[in-house]
C-alpha cells in the first residue's frame, strides 16, 4: 500500500490550493497517495471580498482569537505525512487555519507525525510561520521543510496595491506568476525531502532582513486590535476600525519606508 501524504489546507480565494496542487512534483505522486482535507469554517470569507469585510477580520486575526470550523475526523497512520497550508492574514495564521491549530483535534493529528509548511502569500510570513512553528513542536510534530512562496521583488506599497486589487475584484490573480517563477526549485526540493529523505533546516528567522520589521508591525497590529475590541457598542468599534484603516494605508505610504531605513541604520550602525 502507498504511504500516504494528508495535506490539510484552507484557501479562500482557491489560490493557495491552486498553489500546493502545483508544486507537487511528479516523482511525489508516484510514491505517495495524496488526500486534500479543507479546513472549513462555518463563517463564509467572501471572495472577491469588500474593503469593510477585508478588514473585519483585523482584531481576531491579530489576537489570534478562533472561531469554530467543522470538526475534522482524521487519524493519520503513523507513517503519514502531514502537509499544512497556511496563509497569514495582518501578520498572523489566518482565523480558519488559527482555529485549526488550536483544535482538540490538532494534536492527534501531528504527534509524532513528519511535517512539512507550506504558504504562498504577499511578503509578511515571519511572524506566522513562526506561530505555526511553535504549535507543532508544542505537540511533538517534526517539520521536515519549510516552504514560502513570497512577493520578494515587490516593494510594500506596489504589492499591497496590486494584492487589494486582486482581493476586491478577484482579477489578474498575483499568484500565477509566483508560482511560475517558483516551481522548480520547490518541486526539486519536496523530491529531497519525500523521496531522498533529507530533511532541511529550518529557517532562522532572527536573522532574516525582514524580522525586525514585522515584529514592529506585531506590536503596531496588537495595539490596534485591543484598542478597537476593547468596546463593546458596535458603532464605536466600527469607528475605531475606520481609524485602524486610515493609519494603515498612511502607515504604507509614510511609515513603512521610515522603519525600514532606521532599522537598516541600526543594523549597519551594529555590524561597524
Ligand atoms: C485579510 C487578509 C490579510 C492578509 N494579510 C497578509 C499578510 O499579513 N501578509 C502577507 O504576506 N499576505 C497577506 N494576505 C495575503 C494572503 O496570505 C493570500 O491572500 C493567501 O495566501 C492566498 O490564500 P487564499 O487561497 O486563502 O486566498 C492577506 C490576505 C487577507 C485576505
Amino acid at each position: 500500500m502507498k504511504k500516504k501524504i494528508l495535506i490539510f489546507y484552507y484557501s479562500q480565494s482557491g489560490e493557495l490550493y491552486n498553489a500546493v496542487n502545483r508544486i507537487i512534483p511528479e516523482s511525489v505522486r508516484k510514491e505517495y497517495q495524496i488526500d486534500y482535507i479543507k479546513i472549513e469554517p462555518f463563517v463564509h470569507y467572501k471572495f472577491p471580498c469588500s474593503w469593510q469585510s477585508f478588514f473585519s477580520v483585523f482584531p481576531d486575526s491579530v489576537l489570534q482569537n478562533t472561531r469554530p470550523n467543522k470538526k475534522i475526523n482524521i487519524t493519520p497512520n503513523s507513517d503519514d505525512i502531514i502537509l499544512l497550508c497556511y496563509q497569514p492574514w495582518f501578520v498572523h495564521p489566518s482565523i480558519p487555519f488559527n482555529s485549526f491549530l488550536k483544535s482538540e483535534y490538532f494534536s492527534e493529528i501531528i504527534t509524532n507525525h513528519k511535517v512539512v509548511l507550506f504558504s504562498c502569500c504577499r511578503n509578511t510570513w515571519i511572524n506566522s510561520l513562526n506561530i505555526v512553528r511553535t504549535n507543532i513542536l508544542e505537540n511533538k510534530g517534526v517539520i521536515i521543510s519549510e516552504i514560502i512562496i513570497e512577493d520578494s521583488a515587490a516593494t510594500d506599497l506596489k504589492s499591497a496595491y496590486n494584492y487589494i486589487k486582486w482581493f476586491f475584484t478577484g482579477k489578474k490573480s498575483p499568484f500565477n506568476d509566483l508560482i511560475d517563477a517558483n516551481k522548480k526549485n520547490i518541486e526539486n526540493r519536496l523530491h529531497k525531502v519525500l523521496i531522498e529523505n533529507c530533511a532541511e533546516k529550518q529557517i532562522n528567522l532572527k536573522t532574516h532582513p525582514r524580522f525586525a520589521y514585522e515584529q514592529k508591525i506585531v506590536r503596531y497590529f496588537t495595539k490596534w486590535a485591543k484598542f478597537i475590541t476593547k468596546s463593546n457598542n458596535t458603532t464605536a468599534k466600527k469607528i475605531k476600525l475606520l481609524l485602524f484603516q486610515t493609519w494603515i494605508v498612511l502607515a504604507l505610504i509614510f511609515l513603512a519606508p521610515i522603519i525600514k531605513f532606521l532599522l537598516i541604520f541600526k543594523k549597519n550602525k551594529y555590524e561597524k
